[in-house]
């Protein structure tokens, strides 16, 4: 089987083929992911706080987007497409530094798509010319992390009290469709405003936090795999405890060099 391409996902709203996607931020979980068959991963500006340890994803620059989409893209050789995304700041100043950084993304990164997240007027012409010189564009919409300090925080949007409204998101996506966008992520939205979203457009949709009805899901892989610390969101499911195996394999290894059961001749070299 040949790899994905973003053509292939938009396609894939039709067969009703439910489309799995991944952050993935390094070339080893990329084999992994790849061989797992997993469609899409992203290598997403979460890296700020999953590899980085950053409070928020803001501080994430073009430069170091590009060096994990090039391990990703490594890794990820037989079938899952990589999307590459935009940090903050990448985009949203001029239209020709918005095409030049989401260029470097795919010709130094190697990523075969980019993300990038809103709807606005501004966002709809970066995006429209972004797809006009051949580059396949995901949107991103709901709560929209870089906007956190504007949405008043990490908040479910789509309802009555929230920043953007069930009406808004559904003209976003619209929009979003219109302007050429192959797929669009919705995050944290009630799953009756993404179920109406995923009906309202032909393009498909990728939820997190969105319930059951979008085209496809999307997760954290360190959130699905359990090695996040901390306050789990409601949406998460955990699909192993690598967090608590791994410091188990760890402490094992410790106490293996410390009583010096390891290395044994069996791994040492001889002669
Ligand atoms: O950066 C990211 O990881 C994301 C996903 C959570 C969708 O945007």
């Amino acid at each position: 089987m040949p790899k994905l391409t973003a053509f292939d996902i938009q396609k894939m709203k039709k067969t009703g083929k439910k489309i799995t996607m991944l952050t993935a931020y390094d070339f080893s979980f990329a084999t992994i992911f790849d061989e797992a068959k997993i469609d899409i991963l992203l290598v997403g500006d979460t890296m700020g706080q999953t590899v980085y340890g950053a409070e928020t994803t803001l501080e994430v620059t073009l430069d170091m987007s590009i060096r994990h989409c090039q391990a990703v893209t490594r890794g990820a050789k037989n079938y899952s497409l990589v999307i590459g995304d935009m940090p903050f700041l990448s985009y949203g100043l001029t239209i020709d530094e918005t095409v030049a950084n989401a260029g470097k993304l795919i010709k130094q990164g190697h990523a075969e798509a980019v993300k990038l997240e809103g709807a606005s007027e501004t966002r709809i012409k970066e995006i429209k010319a972004m797809v006009d010189i051949g580059i396949p564009v995901q949107g991103h919409i709901g709560l929209i992390p870089q906007s956190a300090y504007k949405l008043g925080g990490y908040k479910v949007q789509g309802k009555p009290e929230s920043f953007f409204t069930e009406e808004e998101l559904i003209q976003s996506a619209k929009q979003l469709e219109e302007a050429g966008c192959f797929s669009i992520i919705l995050e944290a939205i009630p799953y009756e405003v993404s179920k109406k979203i995923t009906e309202a457009i032909k393009i498909p949709t990728i939820g997190i936090g969105a319930g059951p009805h979008c085209d496809g899901q999307v997760l954290v892989c360190y959130d699905m795999l359990g090695c996040t610390i901390g306050r789990k969101p409601k949406f998460v499911k955990t699909y192993a405890n690598l967090r608590e195996e791994i410091i188990k394999a760890t402490k094992k290894y410790a106490e293996e060099v410390e009583d010096g059961t390891y290395p044994s001749l069996e791994y040492s070299y001889e002669g």
